[in-house]
């Protein structure tokens, strides 16, 4: 899991966005981090401890003076047991304290006592979040080192509209996993195709596979927060993008091969991992096609123009990623089309193994050979492609 063997300290301040603070720590822990909860006084007229208490399974921390740690100096055991500090949400009180370096509770105490990074997700009224002080406040904390994750705009629960939301848990666990991430494709534009292509035969018929788009999509999340700018060209699926990642949605193969091409010179890397139709129909009915007249139909069938192909054979063509989806004898089939799409690298698996669920077995093929790696989440595989990827890259 993307957060598994991290130590968070999650600070819960006084603000009614502490309600959410709730699923933010189930999405934590359920990412594998291992969560400690403390919160500011104010925080527990919001919610109360024994909801955190119950979610990370561990006691919660208010009090400075509280008698449970054996050296009673919560502030620095708590502090020197985390790989990072989340405070979310970060009231506009809070931050100007931080910003002061008070330690006059223990929240701040332990974030004045630090030796790993500190970042807020600040959470107030529009005016409060606009106000000079808090802007003074805020650059003060930048210029400190301090990571300030949002906040979003919208409708506040005071009832005015503005900047000043926290962001949803999602995004904040998003915005922790993409700070962990080692920046090995820092500076890359990354270009990608995922899911699959649909063929149509009349305007309510037509030829598609069963690509769901997951592995495309965890490898653009994966290669987006390994610092990439990451374009991904992608079929029908029932998927949000990732974070961060810029998504052009097409239909058929034709549109998938024109927004390719037209982004493909400007790319460093192009990872194909769309199950694209190989053929499509020779012509697409303007009307449904009616059973009352005569048999079943024949449909003529033309080639579709194969995209990998055409952007590994650019004169400037970016690092080529290829994928192989096989029904048997994958070590021989996929560095065959490796070698007949003139590519550095093919991903293969096997058909039974990729399409569709959330876990996938998959064989890289590289000019060293092949790297088979255990059945994992494609979540799991597509970090792992992208530490691979960064290091052919290197050596480039
Ligand atoms: O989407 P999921 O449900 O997560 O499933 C993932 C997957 C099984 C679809 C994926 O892991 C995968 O194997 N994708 C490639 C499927 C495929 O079409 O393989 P292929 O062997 O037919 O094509 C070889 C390569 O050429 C692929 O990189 C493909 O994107 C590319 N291609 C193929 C045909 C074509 N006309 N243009 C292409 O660019």
């Amino acid at each position: 899991m993307e957060l598994d063997g991290k130590r968070i300290v999650l600070g819960v301040t006084g603000g009614v966005a502490a309600y959410k603070a709730a699923h933010l720590l189930r999405l934590l822990t359920g990412a594998g981090a291992r969560v400690q909860v403390v919160m500011t006084e104010s925080a527990t007229r919001f919610v109360t401890p024994v909801t955190f208490q119950a979610l990370s399974g561990q006691p919660v921390f208010v009090d400075p003076w509280d008698a449970r740690m054996a050296n009673n100096m919560a502030h620095i055991d708590l502090s020197r047991a985390a790989d990072a500090i989340l405070v979310a949400p970060a009231s506009a009180n809070f931050l100007a304290r931080v910003a002061q370096g008070l330690a006059d509770d223990l929240l701040t105490a332990l974030v004045l006592a630090r030796d790993c990074p500190l970042l807020v997700a600040p959470a107030m009224n529009r005016q409060m979040w606009e106000n000079p002080a808090t802007r003074r406040n805020m650059a003060t904390l930048a210029g400190d080192g301090v990571l300030c994750l949002g906040p979003a705009a919208g409708a506040q629960a005071c009832g005015e509209t503005g900047e000043g939301r926290m962001l949803e848990p999602e995004a904040l666990l998003e915005a922790l996993c993409a700070f962990f991430t080692p920046k090995v494709l820092a500076g890359r534009r990354v270009l990608l195709t995922a899911g699959p292509t649909f063929e149509p035969i009349d305007p309510v018929r037509g030829m598609t596979n069963r690509s769901s788009g997951r592995m495309g999509y965890a490898i653009a999340q994966a290669a987006a927060r390994a610092g990439a700018a990451v374009a991904l060209v992608s079929g029908p699926v029932a998927l949000p993008a990732p974070p961060g990642v810029e998504r052009i949605d097409v239909e058929t193969a034709l549109d998938m091969h024109r927004e390719v091409m037209a982004r493909a010179g400007a790319v460093d890397v192009f990872i194909g991992v769309a199950a694209v139709a190989d053929y499509r129909p020779a012509q697409v009915a303007a009307q449904k096609l009616k059973k009352e007249l005569g048999g079943p139909p024949v449909i003529e069938l033309v080639h579709n123009p194969d995209i990998l192909a055409e952007v590994a054979a650019l004169p400037n063509a970016p690092f080529c990623v290829g994928f192989a989806a096989e029904s048997e004898q994958l070590e021989v089939y996929a560095e065959r089309k490796r070698q007949r799409k003139n590519i550095p690298l093919i991903v293969g698996n096997l058909i039974q193994d990729g399409f569709g669920g959330e876990a996938n077995r998959i064989i890289l093929f590289d000019a060293q050979g092949a790297h088979p790696l255990p059945v994992a989440s494609k979540a799991q595989l597509a970090r792992q492609l992208v530490e691979h990827l960064a290091r052919l890259l290197e050596k480039r």
